[in-house]
């Protein structure tokens, strides 16, 4: 039995250590290189960089969707290459993810797409559906609850995601371009839910491309620059060249 709330609680205050990370595709892409990031338990971190700098490529590392090429990446304590396949799915019931291409079912109504993650955990229906119909509300999404996922636009489709996302209380949170889709009203109700989840003890990391989702914070936010670490420094924003990438230890800063 994984005991990954315990044990991040009890042992350490980090919940994501990435240390001297590559990830490359054959025969050249190289993703990530040498990329180190720790996040603390109950941080919020934000991911950003142009389209195609890594972005996605580090989230899927952190739920094992992919694996890296050189390098440790350990979640809750856990280091992700030495865990069992049963073992990974049962870290992944801690793991909220909101990815970047939704992957909703079509044929599935909202509540059901959300119910998913729940149903998973053994949570009983009348819970469910109060949790439910709670995040719908919260995302103003509260008439759609019966409508079947291939009727919603691109934006509705991103709020499911989210709300699939958070339902079951996970640990931690990885949001890829949470708020692509959304208009500043709506972007402002997904960072209203995504605060409450981080009051309750989330540690969540986002990958943006929307400055407005972080400027006005004290999060800490890291840069990739094809593939590589550029800075981060959430106090004079200040940035870095990638070529001084190799002498800064994130967690250091
Ligand atoms: N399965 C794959 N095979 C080969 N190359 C890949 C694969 N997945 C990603 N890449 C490459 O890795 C690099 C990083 O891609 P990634 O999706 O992580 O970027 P991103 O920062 O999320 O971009 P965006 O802002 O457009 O979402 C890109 O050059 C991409 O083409
Ligand atoms: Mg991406």
């Amino acid at each position: 039995m994984i005991s990954f709330r315990k044990k991040v609680i009890d042992t350490s205050d980090v919940m994501v250590d990435i240390i001297k990370v590559t990830k490359s595709y054959p025969p050249n892409v190289h993703a990530l290189i040498d990329v180190s990031l720790n996040v603390n338990k109950g941080e919020i971190i934000f991911l950003t960089g142009m389209s195609g700098a890594g972005k996605t490529t580090l989230l899927r590392l952190l739920s094992r969707i992919e694996r890296q090429t050189k390098g440790l990446v350990e979640v809750g304590g856990y280091d992700l290459s030495k865990l069992s396949r049963s073992k990974m799915q049962k870290l992944r019931r801690k793991i909220g993810t909101a990815y970047q291409d939704f992957k909703l079912l079509p044929e599935r109504t909202v509540a059901q797409n959300i119910a998913i993650t729940m149903e998973v955990a053994y949570k009983r229906p009348i819970l469910i559906r109060k949790r439910i119909k709670k995040l719908l509300d919260q995302l103003g999404l509260q008439d759609k609850y019966n409508t079947p996922a291939s009727e919603l636009s691109r934006g509705e489709q991103q709020r499911v995601t989210i709300a699939r996302a958070v339902a079951n209380e996970p640990d931690l949170i990885l949001a890829d371009e949470p708020t692509g889709n959304l208009d500043h009203e709506t972007t402002g109700r997904v960072m209203e839910l995504f605060k409450e989840c981080n009051k309750k003890g989330a540690t969540l990391i986002i990958a943006t491309h929307d400055e407005s989702i972080y400027s006005n914070t004290n999060h800490r936010v890291m840069e990739l620059y094809q593939g590589k670490q550029m800075f981060f420094d959430s106090q004079s924003k200040k940035r870095q060249l990638p070529s001084f990438v190799d002498e800064l230890s994130f967690g250091d800063l």
